[in-house]
């Protein structure tokens, strides 16, 4: 499994995979929106599987290559083409709210999801420490922020055990289903 920055042309496959794991979903312009503006700041992790019809190396003609995407047989991962799919993104952002309190450079989390059959394999981790050192290094971010649900264990362990974000507020009702959110929030260090 690799990870790498993501580009324009992952954007349909991070979207289905935010479907298919989060019932927080976006329009197509705004993960476009991220990539345009801080393209340094989201990530991809992709693998290669054998999949009928899609591994043999004789079949690869120039066409094929070229389709954006096909469907998934397994329904666990979005192609991006011919045999790459993403099986888990982060989509990060800088803050540039003009309505924003706080005016320090700080980053913001969008989304993030490792597809059911990726999990626990440190996934999720290593495209969090890939995006906030990005953040950091590129854009200048002291802090990253994001957002929460208070039922969310898995998540809430990677971000409070494994990165060590603090609790900064409980906002209530902040999900459409009435769900209360922890905005969390870490700050950035680069080492010396
Ligand atoms: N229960 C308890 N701890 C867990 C669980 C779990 N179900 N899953 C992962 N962890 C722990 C791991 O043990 C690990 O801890 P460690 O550092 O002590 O070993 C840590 O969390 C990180 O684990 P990873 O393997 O890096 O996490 P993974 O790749 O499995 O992805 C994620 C975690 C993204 C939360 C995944 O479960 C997922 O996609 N869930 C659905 C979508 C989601 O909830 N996304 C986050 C929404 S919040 C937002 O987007 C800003």
């Amino acid at each position: 499994i690799t990870i790498r920055q993501a580009t324009i042309n992952d954007i349909q496959a991070m979207q289905n995979a935010n479907l298919h794991n989060l019932p927080e979903n976006y329009q197509l312009k705004y993960y476009m929106y991220h990539i345009l503006s801080w393209p340094q700041a989201s990530f991809v992790a992709t693998t290669y599987d054998e999949v009928e019809g899609f591994g043999d190396e004789e079949e690869q003609d120039e066409d094929n290559l070229k389709q954006p995407i096909a469907c998934d047989p397994k329904g666990d991962s979005a192609y991006i083409s011919k045999g790459e799919k993403i099986v888990g993104y982060v989509l990060g952002k800088m803050e540039d709210d003009p309505e924003a309190e706080d005016k320090t450079p700080h980053g913001h989390i969008t989304s993030l999801s490792v597809m059911r059959t990726y999990r626990r394999m440190g996934l999720a981790e290593k495209l969090m420490r890939q995006s906030l050192y990005a953040m950091c290094e590129s854009f200048g971010a002291q802090y990253v922020s994001l957002h929460v649900r208070k039922s969310n264990r898995a998540a809430l362990h990677l971000y409070r055990d494994s990165l060590a974000f603090k609790v900064t507020t409980i906002e209530k009702s902040y999900y459409q289903d009435g769900e209360d959110a922890y905005a969390m929030k870490l700050e950035l260090k680069l080492e010396e």
